[in-house]
């Protein structure tokens, strides 16, 4: 199977077939998904929340980014591989988002940038697909925004307007698709029909052309147990299948179990540690 581009994940809308998209900011996580079968495996810049434990996204630096898209692309077969711009970079104009995209596409073989931002970063988005950088467009909540908006809130009716220009915007800047965060179901339906670029929902409702959500949710890989949250379906516990385990070697460990002959090297004959 060829590896996805940007422009086949395009075809998917009017093909009427769902783009499967998971968040992944490492070689043998983005392994797994690649071989699973996923569509995009989104380098989001979560990266912060997610794998350095902070609680926003605003520290992610661009280095950080590279270093881990970098990881994943290597490991990505089929799947198209998207690299989120990290805060500033969407906010620094259309001269600093072409170098910081072009270091990403050059460095890491990402195969797209991700670019929180509508109607008022929509230069930005014409200058980085101009300078044939593939641009998947962020509209709805946008987590880079989290000081400005004070909190994370369900884009409802009275967001409807500036919605809907941003994602004409984004449509005419030439994204190939749009993410579309956290927007009330039937808004999300109607945003879904207003534009010919595929949209990928998180907390949107299921009329989205695409669904992502990030790895850690939906494997239960998150070391604070809590709540999960409403729109992020937990497919697995790794949480509670890594803490048997761990459990279990510091038992055998202290009992003397570990390691057994199984997995210890006897004998005088010179051997590769295999
Ligand atoms: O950074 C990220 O993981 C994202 C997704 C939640 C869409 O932006």
């Amino acid at each position: 199977m060829p590896q996805l581009t940007p422009l086949k994940i395009k075809s998917f809308k009017k093909e009427g077939r769902k783009i499967v998209t998971l968040t992944a900011y490492d070689y043998p996580s983005a392994k797994i998904l690649d071989t699973a079968g996923i569509d995009i495996l989104l380098v989001g810049d979560s990266v912060g929340n997610t794998v350095q434990g902070k609680t926003t996204t605003l520290p992610v630096t661009l280095e950080e980014m590279i270093y881990h898209t970098e990881m994943v692309a290597r490991a990505a077969q089929n799947a198209l591989v998207v690299a989120d711009f990290p805060f500033p970079y969407c906010q620094l104009g259309a001269g600093e988002a072409v170098r910081a995209g072009s270091r990403i596409l050059k460095e890491t073989l990402a195969g797209a940038v991700k670019f929180e931002g509508g109607e008022k970063r929509a230069e930005t988005i014409a200058a980085l697909t101009e300078a044939g950088i593939p641009v998947l467009a962020h509209c709805g909540l946008c987590p880079q925004e989290i000081k400005q908006s004070g909190g994370f809130f369900v884009q409802r009716e009275s967001e409807r307007e500036q919605l809907f220009r941003d994602l004409r915007a984004v449509e005419s800047a030439g994204a190939f698709a749009v993410v579309l965060e956290c927007v009330e179901e039937e808004l999300a339906k109607e945003a879904t029909q207003l534009v010919s670029i595929p949209t990928i929902g998180i907390g949107s409702g299921v009329h989205c052309d695409g669904q992502v959500l990030v790895f850690h949710d939906v494997f239960g890989y998150t070391p604070v147990p809590g709540k999960p949250l409403k729109h992020a379906k937990r497919y697995s516990d790794l949480n509670a299948i890594l803490t048997i385990a761990a459990q279990c070697y510091a038992q055998d460990v202290r009992n003397g179990e570990f390691p057994d002959d199984a997995h210890s090297f006897k004998g005088a004959a010179k051997k590769t540690a295999e």
